[in-house]
């Protein structure tokens, strides 16, 4: 057992609140590709011409061909992966506390995980741009795209596109809750987007202990990471969970 994995166990071991942030790297293992870096979403598209608020609203058919349809193919296959339920096992041994993520694939509700903060939404649904009204993503037409709300609006996924604001209860809870916990695990994420990536500074500044798992140095890894742990999350989390249970039983 390497040197900082036996302080990540000890230092969980001790913590009393535990957050998880976690971004696009904890569903890889799930079939969903991340947003960044080799195989990334950005290298095929340009988010500014298919992510952005500004270029749905313009052209609505296009965003949907190309982006909304192609997430939902990816979505509908996806599975949780070992590393949702290494955070999934996590809790149920009263370790980890609350998920925060700013993944839309629901992956951590299916898992067992049941405090999961969505920071930038939810695939799951979509919604009315025009009056607001939300309809599941498996119960909606599309033999129309972009498909329409019953009141003749255009239906978009329930997550935020760039330009949009965070939504307000979960950039202020996730605030909260990164402020108070003892550890913070940071889990497959480029830590690049804001306000997301701020949360980790936010748990350091206020005392907490910063784990990353990531098979790649990341932006967090020298500046504040106390102990980063190089892997994909899908073998990392096993063995932490693994050798968690091994230190409760001892
Ligand atoms: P990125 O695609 O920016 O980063 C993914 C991270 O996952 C990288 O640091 C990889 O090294 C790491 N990674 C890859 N495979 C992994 C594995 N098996 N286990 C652990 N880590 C692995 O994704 P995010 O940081 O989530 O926003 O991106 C943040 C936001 O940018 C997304 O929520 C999305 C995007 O634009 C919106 O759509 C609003």
């Amino acid at each position: 057992m390497s040197d900082l994995f036996a302080d990540a166990v000890e230092t969980l071991a001790k913590a009393k609140k535990t957050v998880a942030l976690t971004g696009a790297g904890i569903s890889v293992e799930s079939g969903i590709p991340p947003f960044r870096g080799k195989g990334g979403l950005w290298e095929k598209l340009d988010p500014m011409k298919y992510a952005h608020i500004d270029a749905f609203l313009e052209d609505p058919e296009t965003v949907w061909n190309v982006l909304i349809k192609e997430m939902k193919m990816v979505l509908d296959k996806a599975r949780p992966n070992t590393a949702h339920v290494g955070l999934a096992d996590l809790e149920r041994m009263g370790i980890l506390q609350t998920v925060i993520t700013q993944n839309v694939d629901g992956l951590h509700q299916r898992a067992g995980n049941s405090d999961v903060i969505e920071f930038h939404g939810s695939f799951a649904w979509q919604r009315c741009q025009t009056c607001d009204w939300t309809i599941e993503t498996s119960r909606v037409d599309l033999s129309e795209i972009p498909p329409r709300c019953r009141c003749g609006g255009i239906l978009r996924p329930d997550c935020i596109f760039f330009g949009e604001m965070i939504p307000h209860d979960a950039l202020l809870r996730s605030q909260q809750i990164s402020a108070a916990c003892d550890v913070m695990l940071v889990v497959g994420t480029s830590a690049t987007v804001q306000p997301a990536a701020s949360m980790p500074f936010i748990a350091r500044d206020n005392g907490a202990v910063v784990i990353e798992i990531n098979p790649e140095p990341t932006s967090l890894t020298r500046r504040i990471s106390n102990l980063p742990l190089l892997g994909a999350a899908g073998t990392i989390l096993p063995r932490l969970v693994k050798a968690m249970r091994r230190h409760q039983n001892a």
